[in-house]
């Protein structure tokens, strides 16, 4: 069973799918961090800053078709991953649980208020634009929708329980 996290910068998808990785003992694959090692270890700022979103975007999209054949793993998806459906029809393929985290932007603001990792928090007006309309996107891919409010602990019993139920 695969389970891929989906969900806005600072939804918690990182920290969630670490933990639950550990518990499921099963492979993490980090997104954001195999994209890095695509473009040959450039922090993501800097890819944006050099090479554009469009580049970005291409870099995920081969990511997400790499693991299209995983099988066993916990993927926590890029919060723009979504915006290319051919980017979930690879992540989705196969037995797979899609769990949305959802926290509102009010959240996200406080969460990565310090954070200078994230090109698309720079105009905050637009990142409250694409904080609502991805909101509706990702619903639309997910089989399970938590509170990313809810402590980690508590999120990963929910998706076990999930799991177990669909046994
Ligand atoms: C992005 C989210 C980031 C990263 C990049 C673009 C987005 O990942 O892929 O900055 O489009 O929302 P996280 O959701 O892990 O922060």
């Amino acid at each position: 069973m695969k389970v891929v996290l989906i969900g806005f910068m600072g939804s918690g998808k990182s920290t969630v799918s670490a933990l639950l990785a550990d518990r499921l003992a099963v492979p993490l694959i980090e997104m954001d961090r195999e994209i890095i090692a695509e473009a040959g270890g450039i922090p993501i700022p800097e890819i944006f800053d050099r090479h554009g979103e469009p580049y970005f975007r291409d870099l995920e999209s081969r990511v997400a078709q790499r693991y299209a054949g995983a099988s066993q793993a916990v993927i926590s998806a890029g919060g723009g991953t979504p915006e290319r459906a051919e980017n979930m029809q690879a992540l989705k393929s196969g037995k797979v649980l899609t769990v949305y985290l959802e926290v509102s932007f009010e959240t996200v603001l406080q969460r990565l208020e310090r954070d200078g990792d994230r090109p698309l928090l720079r105009d905050r007006e637009r990142a409250r634009a694409l904080h609502e309309r991805r909101d509706s996107l990702y619903r639309s891919h997910a089989d399970l929708i938590i509170d990313g409010t809810r402590s980690p602990e508590q999120i990963c019993e929910i998706i076990e329980q999930t799991l177990a139920e669909q046994r």
